[in-house]
């Protein structure tokens, strides 16, 4: 009996000791390929840190790749055409030039019927000066008439722009 009893205890302490030198050799193993991979497996890592970052990125991916992805494809195809097309539609509005300058320099006048101008849009003002013949507005407006000043008192104007003006001008009266 005490035989057996003393084998299963040094059975028992076999075990113990088999379990201490397992663990042991199982910290030993983690240690070592921790070290590896904090030292030469890093590359291999890699792949394990685009996943972590792939953890954490997506607040910022959903952001960024959603629209990254397709604004190239719609930049590329709207950059495209409106290459192509943005000089036709500047040139188009050529006629918001006169507006424009009617506006900013011409309304003072052609608006309130200041010093006698004919008012904007009053045909029977415009009526007998547009009788007289595009070329004639022309040149009344670019050189002045009486206390229509040239180029309504701003010689910066190009000529051009004056005559886009009259044009509106014209067009408004009709
Ligand atoms: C300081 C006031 C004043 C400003 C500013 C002014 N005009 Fe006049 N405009 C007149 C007057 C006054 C007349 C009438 C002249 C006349 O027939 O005796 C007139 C007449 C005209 C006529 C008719 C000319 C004709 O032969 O019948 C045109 C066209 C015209 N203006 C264009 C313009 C344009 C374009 C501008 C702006 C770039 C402008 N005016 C700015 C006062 C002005």
């Amino acid at each position: 009996m005490a035989n057996t009893k003393s084998g299963s205890k040094s059975s028992v302490a076999k075990w113990i000791l088999i379990l201490v030198i397992v663990v042991v050799a199982v910290a030993l193993l983690q240690s070592i390929l921790a070290n590896r991979r904090s030292a030469g497996i890093v590359p291999q890592d890699a792949a394990t840190v685009k996943a972590i970052e792939d953890r954490i990125k997506p607040l910022g991916e959903v952001s960024i790749a959603a629209p990254s992805r397709p604004a190239p494809v719609v930049a590329a195809g709207a950059d495209a055409p409106a290459a192509g097309e943005s000089p036709k539609p500047k040139a188009g509005p050529a006629g918001n030039v006169g507006e424009t300058t009617f506006n900013a320099i011409c309304t003072g006048c052609h608006s309130t019927g200041a010093l006698g101008a004919p008012k904007l849009g009053d045909k029977a003002a415009w009526a007998p000066r547009i009788a007289q013949g595009m070329d004639v507005l022309y040149t009344s407006a670019l050189k002045g008439k009486n206390n229509m000043p040239a180029k309504g008192g701003n010689p910066s104007l190009s000529d051009a722009e004056i005559k886009a003006t009259v044009d509106y001008i014209v067009a408004a009266a009709k």
